[in-house]
């Protein structure tokens, strides 16, 4: 891997293996991050990604695209049985522009959406002010309860039927428990919107049938295909077969150009994967890996946002531990545990500042940590965060994380060749 940038470029292969070295020996604990296995990254290299296509397989812009229509069909055919769709369009780029072809589906400038508040865990392609799809659509939000913490369905609700849109959105980027897709669904049918949900974050987990589908309740539901279901750096979509049509319309030519065949092969290849005993035992040990984690967290006296998770990922309050998101995720940095700031529900600080972290637990699963690890990286980020600015404590924290991670190679049986030509291998 990489001989040939070797040679040309010698500059940008360097880079590789810094951040190949940077990745072996962190522990990486962002919520939406995973580790590509190596056919993923094979086949988004391979010959694919020379060829522009548009269209549909039968309906196509551009000649000389048997073969790529024979990969698309055979993509669009394991997506839709691994997650028992009616109907699957895969040639988005991303979890981003998965929403946006759904968007330019069914909806008209000015039409209104009602989605989850960005500051409790919605996303930006949801409604954010900083988005542009907040200029174009008339965005209103829903919130979770205080006490709970958990999504206000009663809330959206009356704010659905005061409000009327012709679209909900459901799912989220930082919410640890699961969705009543049923009760949302029957709210949608009620005030007559369709009903979206995003799943990027959890779409391994559904895939592996290790939490509920929302595929049977809603019209849409979006994806992207890194996160949770650790596949190539894309998206995917799927619908209801009543909006087969629309959906083909708003992606193709409605929101994307020409498709992305190598990112498509590397889908194909996940969507085989992901129905898998490896794959579902991988899913399953990530969400007993977060509630150990939030579980662990919550008897060193962190306060973990709705009492804990359902899924691969947890917000910890740290008001408790008297220090704040920036502060704890560099210091947790410094030691090499990769986390990310977060605002809490209802948070005092700013999202520069916040009070939380998010922590995901797909990477370090991935490689293989189970609970006793997961109870010593609680303990580690305990240790730092009763003192973040001890230059002493962060050393011996950091020395401990590394000992930890070296044990589990992030490819265990692969990338040999990256390894030993690295000049950052220790
Ligand atoms: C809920 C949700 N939707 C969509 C996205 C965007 O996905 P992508 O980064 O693949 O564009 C994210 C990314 O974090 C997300 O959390």
């Amino acid at each position: 891997m990489l001989k040939e940038t070797r040679k040309t470029d010698p500059e940008v292969a360097a880079l590789v293996d810094e951040e190949l070295d940077r990745q072996e020996h962190n522990i990486e604990m962002i919520a939406s991050e995973s580790t590509a296995p190596l056919p993923v990254m094979e086949l988004s290299g391979s010959v694919f990604t020379n060829k522009t296509l548009e269209g549909y397989p039968g309906a196509r812009f551009q000649a000389g695209s048997h073969v790529a229509d024979k990969l698309e069909n055979l993509a669009c055919e394991r997506a839709k049985a691994l997650f028992g769709a009616d109907c699957a369009n895969i040639q988005s780029y991303s979890g981003s522009t998965a929403n946006y072809s759904i968007y330019a589906s069914i909806l008209e400038p000015g039409d209104k959406i009602l989605s989850m508040r960005l500051d409790q865990g919605g996303h930006l392609t949801h409604g954010s002010p900083a988005n542009w799809v907040s200029k174009i659509y008339n965005f209103e939000f829903y919130s979770i309860d205080k006490e709970t913490e958990l999504i206000d369905y009663d809330g959206m609700e009356a704010k659905a039927k005061e409000f009327q849109p012709k679209l909900i959105i459901a799912g989220a980027s930082s919410y640890s428990r699961l969705i009543d897709y049923e009760r949302i669904s029957k709210i949608a049918k009620e005030v007559g919107a369709y009903f979206m949900v995003d799943m990027a974050h959890i779409a391994g987990l559904v895939a592996a049938g290790v939490i509920p589908s929302p595929i049977p309740y809603a019209d849409f539901v979006s994806s992207s295909t890194t996160k949770t279901f650790c596949g190539a750096r894309s998206g995917m979509v799927f619908c209801k077969k009543e909006h087969e049509k629309l959906l083909k319309k708003g992606t193709f030519p409605g929101a994307l150009g020409s498709m992305h065949l190598n990112t498509m092969a590397a889908k194909c290849w996940s969507f085989k994967y992901a129905a898998s005993d490896e794959f579902k035992a991988i899913m399953k040990q990530v969400v007993a890996n977060a509630k150990c984690l939030a579980q662990e967290l919550t008897n060193y006296g962190f306060r973990i946002v709705s009492g804990g998770t359902d899924n691969h990922l947890l917000v910890a309050d740290l008001r408790n531990k008297k220090i704040t998101g920036k502060t704890f995720q560099n210091a947790l940095d410094a030691v090499g545990i990769t986390v990310n700031k977060n605002m809490v529900p209802f948070d005092p600080e700013k999202p520069g500042v916040t009070s939380g972290v998010r922590i995901g637990l797909t990477a370090v699963t991935q490689r293989g940590l189970k609970e006793p690890e997961i109870k010593e990286i609680a303990a580690i980020m305990n240790q730092v965060a009763n003192a973040p600015e001890d230059e002493a404590n962060l050393a011996a924290c950091k020395a401990k994380a590394e000992a930890l991670i070296a044990k589990f190679p992030l490819y265990p049986a692969g990338l040999s060749v990256i390894k030993q030509t690295s000049k950052f291998h220790r």
